[in-house]
């Protein structure tokens, strides 16, 4: 069985879905890995590494033309994909939600797409999550960023010409990048605060050394449903009462960090302009929701825009600016799907489609949408 890697075509997009360290455990399954040539270069990783560690760098038609998986950090575009046979399974991260056109096309050119951001938040998939591994680092990323732009320092100091009070830091919405967020921001000095729409984050911000800043949360005031351990759309009275706490605790921060998303919806709406306009000039604001319309009123997605005097920086793909650590986390984890279904002994992948990871990421079978969610949304 053969695996292939392709190189990103994403513009900004450095990583790559197997790394040398993970050709190696491929190989010891038995599995043989093609390499595009160059498909490492962006996060530092030579054709001579992939080929030390056992694979064969090929060119991209030979990749497309005989490999059984192929495995990608980004959606390839279906017109990239030419001369791929049927049956293909096409697994990483595919952005389900984002062009409806694409699964389309992922259908009608045969391939079997598995995206693993559909991966339940189990303990049996922890270890395949490529949106918690990539979202660590983009929280890491997030506040690093931050404190480069901020125009003054994070931690307190005390010097003989005098002290400098520590910076403010605040972070909204603690799922993973979150957490990493506010832990990063904690040991470069910052006072750090935090808040989520789900009351169980409180304790995990009080561990970190954070303080929560919480609005309680009433009967009605969750418009879908929380399901899996993700947020649900909160109703409009909440989100009032909610801004009214945000105003009053963000006109003190130096910098605000946002995170917050919905699966399959626009991000949540959390900090306007006129919130914005009460913070000190020369605040920061790193949004990472930005691909998926911002948390933040005037953001622009990849670029910086300043109100108010406050930066505001739509960070997008923060991982990929950490390419090294995020392709290696990124290929374990595609490692650990494949390797979870393989049976050693025959030397060959066994994914029932009833398997409840399986039928979880499985977008494309036969030539169909297959996954209920997007099942409906098929155009032709
Ligand atoms: P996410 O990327 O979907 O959202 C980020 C955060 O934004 C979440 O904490 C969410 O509650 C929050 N949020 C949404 N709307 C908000 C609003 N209006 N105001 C403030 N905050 C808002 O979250 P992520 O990082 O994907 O984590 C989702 C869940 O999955 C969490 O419960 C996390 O602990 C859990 N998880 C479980 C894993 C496992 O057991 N295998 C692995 C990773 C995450």
């Amino acid at each position: 069985m053969k695996i292939g890697i392709l190189q990103e075509r994403a513009p900004g997009e450095h990583r790559v879905a197997t790394t040398p360290v993970n050709v190696s455990r491929f190989v010891k399954l038995g599995l043989s890995i093609l390499v595009e040539s160059d498909a490492g270069r962006g996060a530092g990783f030579s054709d001579a590494a992939y080929e030390g560690a056992g694979a064969s760098v090929v060119a991209r038609a030979d990749i497309l033309s005989s490999a059984d998986i192929i495995l990608a950090v980004r959606p390839p575009a279906p017109g990239d994909l030419a001369g791929i046979r049927p049956g293909t399974k096409l697994i990483g991260g595919l952005s389900p939600y984002a062009d409806p056109a694409r699964l389309d096309a992922y259908a009608a050119i045969g391939v079997e797409a598995m995206a693993l951001e559909l991966l339940p938040r189990t303990t049996r998939a922890q270890s395949m999550d490529i949106l918690s591994s990539q979202a660590n680092l983009a929280g890491y990323h997030a506040v690093v960023r931050a404190a480069t732009e901020l125009n003054r320092c994070l931690p307190m100091m005390t010097t003989a010409a005098g002290s400098i009070p520590a910076a403010k830091a605040f972070v909204m919405g603690v799922g993973v990048a979150g957490l990493q967020a506010i832990a990063t921001a904690r040991r470069l000095g910052a006072i750090v605060s935090a808040t989520d729409v789900r009351p169980e984050v409180r304790e995990q911000i009080q561990s970190l050394g954070a303080k929560p800043i919480f609005e309680e949360i009433g009967e009605g005031d969750e418009v879908t449903k929380a399901a899996g351990g993700y947020a649900g759309e909160m109703s409009e009275a909440y989100r009032t009462r909610q801004a009214a706490l945000v105003s009053s605790h963000i006109t003190n921060q130096d910098i605000v960090v946002t995170t917050a998303l919905i699966p399959g919806r626009p991000a949540p709406r959390l900090v306007s302009d006129a919130q914005i306009a009460t913070m000190r000039p020369g605040s920061v604001i790193v949004d990472l929701a930005s691909e998926n319309g911002g948390n933040v009123e005037g953001v622009v997605a990849g670029d910086m825009v300043e109100r108010h005097g406050v930066l505001i920086i739509g960070l997008t793909n923060g991982a990929a600016r950490l390419a090294v650590d995020a392709s290696n986390l990124f290929a374990r984890n595609c490692y650990n799907f494949i390797e979870a279904y393989w049976n050693k002994a025959d030397k060959a992948l066994a994914m029932p489609a009833d398997d409840m990871l399986v039928e979880a990421v499985t977008l494309t079978r036969g030539g169909q949408i297959v996954h209920s969610r997007f099942a409906q949304n098929q155009t032709a």
